[in-house]
């Protein structure tokens, strides 16, 4: 039984922005959200356009399919059955202002990275989260596989001493060459007045940074890159090389683009430390590889023996039975909603779950786009 059924003797509500049926992010959030059967999304708004909306909407089978988030907000304010959360997935330049309105609302808020399209706004949020009381979680995803969760707790707990070397790279291949609807200009990722100063810092390079500093539990105190378009005719950068500084000295290289021919995901980091290293491809999320500087290098695989309660805690189908992207997601919704659960009954949070990345975290990534 879900712990919101337990506790509260219903499930959680949850309203969307965005994420409408041809969008690649809303599928992920709805079933996310929905997999542990702690929420029901009830309530949403799935396009700009607001007959275009409410048809999705009814499609979907949303009990209260809204034409826009105004009419949202309005409509869940006189509701006696109001949402507990927003789940907000629209484009980059509409994420601040979503925020602000589902926060000074009451409603926890599920917000899409990045978190906003200014450095200002993101350390405006972080205060009104703050004052406001409400849980905010950022959809930085992947930090919600099991085995991402593992090598935090590993790192916390001294199994590959101080960190020395952070190195991640996320090399896409899907803007190799210049696409239909960026020549058409109908790719809103494309327009900086939509998806922010930088395509490849915004959209892709955030999620290294944040993963990497989830880990080793260290925001990076200097960094450098190269940020450029390397494909002819594109404006948008594609590409990037980053150099970081930490503050106990150790040094970071994230190598990320998404123009690199041939290329699939390759999302991947690898840590090192005094006392050894880690390794995990997103492409093979269920396993992390462990080098020990005095025994053979060995792999944890999700859902098997010798985890820690923290990888152990969001492995939730048998050893063998892979958990992916979707899962990791719904990783995230797990934990948000068992805070918001705990909120409402007036519990103290199990501390496993305030694992989720933080308003606070997501602002600190805004250092990326300030490259700029
Ligand atoms: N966390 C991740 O790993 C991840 C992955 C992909 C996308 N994203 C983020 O998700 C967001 C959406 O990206 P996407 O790739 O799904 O975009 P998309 O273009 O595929 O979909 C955007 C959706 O939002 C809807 N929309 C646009 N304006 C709206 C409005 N005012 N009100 C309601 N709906 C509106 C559109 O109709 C569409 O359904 C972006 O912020 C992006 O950075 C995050």
């Amino acid at each position: 039984m879900s712990k919101a059924y337990k506790t509260l003797g219903r499930r959680l509500r949850l309203g969307v922005i965005g994420g409408g049926p041809d969008s690649f992010i809303g599928a992920i959030h709805r079933s996310g959200a929905t997999m542990h059967e702690e929420f029901d999304v009830v309530a949403g708004v799935f396009s700009s356009n607001p007959e275009r909306s409410v048809a999705a909407g009814k499609s979907m089978g949303i009990a209260r399919p809204y034409a826009t988030p105004d009419a949202l907000f309005e409509g869940e304010a006189v509701n006696n059955e109001p949402i507990d959360a927003l789940a907000i997935m629209t484009p980059n330049n509409s994420h601040y202002e979503l925020s602000v309105k589902a926060l000074e609302a009451g409603f926890n808020v599920f917000c899409e990275k990045p978190l906003t399209m200014t450095e200002d706004e993101a350390a405006s949020l972080v205060q009104l989260v703050k004052s406001s009381g409400k849980r905010y979680c950022v959809a930085y995803g992947y930090s919600g596989y099991a085995m991402v969760r593992e090598a935090r707790e590993l790192v916390a707990s001294g199994v590959i001493g101080d960190i020395t070397m952070v190195q991640s790279n996320y090399v896409q291949g899907h803007l190799a060459t210049l696409t239909e609807s960026e020549k058409s200009g109908t790719n809103w990722h494309m327009k900086p007045e939509l998806s922010g100063p930088s395509l490849i810092l915004g959209d892709i390079a955030t999620h290294s940074y944040h993963l990497t500093s989830y880990v080793i539990g260290m925001e990076a105190s200097s960094l450098s890159a190269d940020v450029t378009a390397l494909v002819e005719g594109r404006t948008a950068d594609d590409y990037c090389g980053i150099l970081l500084k930490y503050p106990n000295n150790a040094r970071g290289v994230f190598w990320v683009t998404q123009a690199a021919a041939g290329a699939v995901h390759g999302l991947s980091f690898t840590i090192y430390g005094t006392k050894g290293g880690l390794e995990w491809h997103q492409e093979q999320p269920n396993e992390l590889l462990v080098r020990p500087i005095d025994k053979p290098a060995y792999i944890l695989t999700k859902g098997g023996v010798g985890l820690t309660p923290a990888g152990k805690r969001v492995s939730h189908i048998a050893i063998g039975h892979p958990e992916g992207y979707r899962e990791a997601f719904a990783n995230l919704y797990y934990d948000f909603a068992s805070n918001i659960v705990d909120d409402i009954a007036g519990n103290t949070p199990d501390s496993l779950s305030l694992t989720n990345p933080t308003v606070e975290e997501a602002h600190k990534a805004w250092r990326l786009c300030l490259q700029q």
